[in-house]
C-alpha cells in the first residue's frame, strides 16, 4: 500500500502525458462534458449564454461576421459557431468530440444555418484555408505543451487570409497565484463524473512554478481497470503569449478585455493576433 501511494503521489514531468482526448471523447465523459457545456450553473466547459452572446457581439463589432469565413477550433456543441452563422458568417467548426458535434449539427439544423462541422483533432487535421477569422475559445491553448502550442499556432497562422485574425483567450498568470497543491480522494469522486460504474478516484493538484503550469492528475480506479486523466493548464502573461505568437509567425498581437474576463474560476484575457 505504501509503495502504491508513493507512486500515486509522484509529480509527473511537466506536459509529459496528453489525455485531452479521453476527457472529451470517452463516451461517459463526453456526455458529462456536453451537459456541462449546456448547464448554465457551471463554467467547467463553457461560459453561460449571456457571456457567449457578449463575446460574439464583441467579435461581430470588431471584425464584422457577415460574409466572413470563420473556423471555430474546439467548437464543442456549436454555441459560438451557431451564433457566428446566424450573423452571416460561413462557418467551419472542428472538434474531436462526435457527441458535441452531433448536438451542434442538431441546433444548426433547427436554426437552419449551414455550418460545416468536422470531427477531428485540430493538432493533426488539416485546417480550412484562407480563413478571415479563427477562434479558439475558452482557454483551449492552455492544456497544450509548448511543442503542441507551436504546432497549432503555426497551423493557424498559415490558415489565415492576409488580413485574417486569430481570436482566442488564455488563463492569466494572475490566476496561477491561486493554485494550491493538494490531494482529494473519494468513492464516486465528483458525484459520479468519471464513470457510470462504482469507482474510487484521486485528484492530485501540482504546481510547476518555473513553467507557470498547473496539473490536476485524476486517477480513476474501477473494479477492472485504473486509468488517468491529466489536466494541464499553462498560465500566460501578455509577454509570454506574445512571444509564442511571434515565434509562430504572427506579426500583430493585441490584448482585449472585451471578452474572456468572465470565467469565474480562473482569470483570463483575450488575444487578437494577425499576420
Ligand atoms: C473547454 S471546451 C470549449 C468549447 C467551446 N469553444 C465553448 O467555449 O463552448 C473545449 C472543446 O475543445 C475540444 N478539444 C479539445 N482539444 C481538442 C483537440 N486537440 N482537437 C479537437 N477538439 C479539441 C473539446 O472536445 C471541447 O469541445
Amino acid at each position: 500500500m505504501y509503495q502504491q501511494l508513493t507512486k500515486i503521489h509522484q509529480r509527473p514531468e511537466v506536459f509529459s502525458v496528453y489525455t485531452a482526448e479521453t476527457l472529451w471523447t470517452e463516451p461517459h465523459l463526453a456526455n458529462q462534458m456536453l451537459q456541462f457545456h449546456l448547464n448554465q450553473d457551471t463554467v467547467l466547459a463553457s461560459r453561460p449564454v449571456e457571456a457567449i452572446d457578449r463575446v460574439v457581439d464583441w467579435i461581430d463589432q470588431s471584425f464584422g461576421l457577415k460574409g466572413k469565413s470563420v473556423c471555430d477550433l474546439g467548437c464543442g456543441p456549436g454555441l459560438y459557431a451557431n451564433r457566428y452563422a446566424k450573423r452571416g458568417a460561413v462557418v467551419h467548426g472542428i472538434d474531436f468530440s462526435s457527441n458535441s458535434i452531433d448536438y451542434a449539427q442538431k441546433i444548426g439544423s433547427v436554426d437552419a444555418v449551414p455550418i460545416t462541422y468536422q470531427v477531428a483533432n485540430y493538432l493533426t487535421a488539416p485546417l480550412p484555408e484562407q480563413q478571415d477569422l479563427v477562434t479558439l475559445i475558452y482557454c483551449d491553448l492552455c492544456p497544450l505543451s509548448p511543442i503542441q502550442r507551436q504546432t497549432l499556432l503555426t497551423k493557424i497562422r498559415r490558415t489565415l487570409s492576409a488580413s485574417g485574425k486569430f481570436v482566442f483567450d488564455v488563463c492569466s498568470i494572475d490566476a496561477f497565484e491561486g493554485v494550491c497543491e493538494g490531494v482529494s480522494f473519494g468513492r464516486n469522486h465528483m458525484n459520479g463524473f468519471w464513470s457510470a460504474r462504482d469507482y474510487f478516484a484521486f485528484q492530485l493538484t501540482f504546481r510547476y512554478d518555473n513553467e507557470a503550469v498547473s496539473l490536476d492528475h485524476f486517477i480513476v480506479i474501477e473494479e477492472d481497470r485504473t486509468w488517468d486523466v491529466y489536466n494541464w493548464l499553462q498560465y500566460f502573461s501578455p509577454d509570454s503569449i506574445r512571444g509564442e505568437l511571434k515565434q509562430a509567425g504572427f506579426g500583430t498581437v493585441e490584448f482585449t478585455e472585451g471578452f474572456g474576463v468572465d470565467r469565474s474560476d480562473v482569470a483570463t484575457f483575450g488575444v487578437v493576433a494577425g499576420a
